[in-house]
C-alpha cells in the first residue's frame, strides 16, 4: 500500500480501515519523517514509525530492514501508546537490520540543509538522509549492533566520524544531553522483539497470513522517481517492499495505489498544479493541510494526472484508493491536469525529467463540482453524481478502479465500492 504523491495521501487512515483483514502490517521504509494519522472513537493518533495495525491486538506488527529507525522517538511513540492500553513489546517486532538513526545523524541533516541555502530539500531534520547515506558507505549502526558488546565503540567510531563533517560545516550543538537519552532510548529498544525480519515475514507467508506493506512518503519522492533532488532518501515505490522486508517480487499480490482528490506537497521541489490563489488557500483550509510530522503548511494544488499516471506505472497499481474526496466538495468547479505546456509550446502527457528545472504549465480539463456534503453517506451509489463522474474521468483516464472513496477523516467515513476485495 503506496502513496502515489508526494505524501500525506492517507495512508494511515487506509491501514487502520483495511487492518481487520490482515494477519500482519510491515513498514519497509521511510523513518520518523513520516507521520500516519489515524483517526476512530473521537481520537486522533500519528504514529511516524510504529505500523499502523497497531491498535490491534491481534495484528503482528513489523520495522522492516528498510526502515532508518530513531529509537528516541521510538521510545516516546511507544509510550503514547500506553495510554489507550496498547502494550507493543507484545506485537511489534523489530528487523536487527534496520539502520539507526543517531543524534549526530540528525545534526549532519540540519547542517546540509542549512549549507544548501535557498536550494534546501524542505527536509523533516529527522536525520533520514544521512542515516541512509551510511547505510549505502556500508558505515551505519543497526538495530542488532545494540545487542552485541561493541556497540559503544561502533557508536564512538561512526561519531567520530560525523564530528568531523559537523566541523567542517561549522555546526553549533551540544551532544552529551543528546547522546544521555539516546543511549536511555537504546536500552529502552533492548526489551523489543529484535529479530531476523526477512524470516519472520516469509514464515508469516508460508503460514497462509495476509500482509499489508505499509508505505511512508510517496512516489514523487522516491530516490529514484521522484522529483530529485527534492525527494526523500529511499525507494517508496513498490520494489522497496520487497528489498526493505525481504519479500520476493513474486509474493506481492496486490498493490494499492492511495492518491488525494487534489494535489499536496510540503518541503520545497517542483510542483506542476500548484495553486496560489484563493482556491489554494480554500483547500488547504479544508483539508486541514498542516505536516503530521512538522506542522509545516502543505502547498495545495488541483489533481495531476500525468504524475499519477507516472506512480501508477512505477508500482504497477492494481487498486486505488482516492482520499479526502470531501475537500473538494466546496468548489462549484473541479479542474484536473491532463497534460502540461514546456517552455517550447510543447504538449506532454508524460511527468519528465526536467521537471525540477523548467517550468511546466498545466493543461486543465475543467468539472462541475458536487458542491454538497457528504457526511453519513455509506455507498458508492449514494454519492452526488458529479463525485461519481469524477471518479469514474480519473478510471477512465488512468485505467485503474477506484475501489475505495475517502469522505472524511475517521474510519467510519470511508466507502468500499461494493463486492471488492481488499
Ligand atoms: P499519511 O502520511 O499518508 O498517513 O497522511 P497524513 O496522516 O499525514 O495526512 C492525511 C490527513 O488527512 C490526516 O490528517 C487524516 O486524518 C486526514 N484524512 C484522511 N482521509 C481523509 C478524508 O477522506 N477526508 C478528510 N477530510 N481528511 C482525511
Ligand atoms: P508520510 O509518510 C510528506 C518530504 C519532506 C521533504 C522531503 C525530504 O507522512 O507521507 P526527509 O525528511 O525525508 O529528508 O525530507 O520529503 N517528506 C514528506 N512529505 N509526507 C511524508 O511522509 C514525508 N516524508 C518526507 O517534507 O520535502
Ligand atoms: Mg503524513
Amino acid at each position: 500500500m503506496l502513496g502515489l504523491q508526494w505524501g500525506d495521501e492517507g495512508k494511515g487512515k487506509v491501514v487502520d480501515f483495511l487492518a481487520p483483514q490482515y494477519n500482519v502490517v510491515a513498514r519497509f521504509q521511510g523513518g520518523p519523517n513520516a507521520g500516519h494519522t489515524l483517526e476512530f472513537d473521537g481520537i486522533k493518533h500519528v504514529l511516524h514509525q510504529i505500523p499502523s495495525g497497531i491498535f490491534r491486538n491481534d495484528i503482528r506488527n513489523i520495522i522492516g530492514n528498510g526502515v532508518v529507525l530513531d529509537p528516541v522517538i521510538f521510545k516516546k511513540e511507544v509510550q503514547e501508546l500506553v495510554q489507550y492500553g496498547i502494550k507493543a513489546t507484545d506485537n511489534l517486532f523489530i528487523s536487527k537490520k534496520t539502520q539507526l538513526i543517531l543524534p549526530t545523524h540528525r545534526l549532519l541533516d540540519a547542517a546540509y540543509e542549512k549549507s544548501k541555502g535557498a536550494k534546501k530539500i524542505g527536509s523533516t531534520l529527522k536525520g533520514i538522509g544521512p542515516t541512509y547515506q551510511d547505510k549505502i558507505a556500508r558505515l551505519g549502526l543497526r538495530v542488532g549492533d545494540v545487542l552485541s558488546d561493541g556497540f559503544k565503540a561502533k557508536y564512538q567510531k561512526l561519531v567520530k566520524k560525523h564530528l568531523e563533517i559537523l566541523n567542517f560545516y561549522e555546526a553549533e550543538f551540544d551532544l552529551p544531553p543528546l547522546e544521555e537519552v539516546f543511549f536511555e532510548s537504546i536500552e529502552f529498544l533492548k526489551e523489543f522483539q529484535l529479530i531476523e525480519g526477512e524470516y519472520k515475514i516469509n514464515q508469516e507467508l508460508y503460514s497462509g497470513a495476509k500482509v499489508l506493506a505499509e508505505g511512508a512518503q510517496g512516489s514523487l519522492l522516491d530516490v529514484d522517481f521522484g522529483s530529485y533532488p527534492y525527494v526523500t532518501s529511499s525507494n517508496t515505490t513498490a520494489s522497496g517492499a520487497c528489498s526493505g522486508l525481504g519479500v520476493a517480487p513474486n509474493n506481492i499480490g496486490e498493490v494499492f495505489g492511495i492518491f488525494k482528490a487534489y494535489c499536496t506537497r510540503v518541503g520545497s521541489g517542483p510542483f506542476p498544479t500548484e495553486l496560489f490563489d484563493g482556491d489554494g488557500e480554500e483547500m488547504q483550509k479544508v483539508g486541514h493541510e498542516f505536516g503530521a510530522t512538522t506542522g509545516r503548511p502543505r502547498r495545495c494544488g488541483w489533481l495531476d494526472l500525468p504524475a499519477l499516471k507516472y506512480a501508477i506505472m512505477i508500482n504497477g497499481v492494481t487498486q486505488l484508493f482516492m482520499m479526502k474526496a470531501d475537500v473538494l466538495s466546496v468548489f462549484d468547479e473541479i479542474k484536473v491536469c491532463t497534460g502540461y505546456k514546456l517552455p517550447n509550446g510543447e504538449v506532454t502527457e508524460i511527468f519528465p525529467y526536467e521537471v525540477v528545472d523548467i517550468e511546466l504549465e498545466p493543461i486543465y480539463k475543467t468539472l462541475n463540482g458536487w458542491e454538497t456534503s457528504l457526511d453519513g453517506i455509506k455507498e458508492f451509489d449514494a454519492l452526488p453524481e458529479n463525485l461519481k463522474g469524477y471518479t469514474e474521468f480519473i478510471e477512465s483516464e488512468v485505467g485503474v478502479p477506484i475501489n475505495i472513496i475517502s469522505i472524511g477523516p475517521d474510519r467510519t467515513e470511508t466507502i468500499l465500492r461494493e463486492g471488492v476485495a481488499v
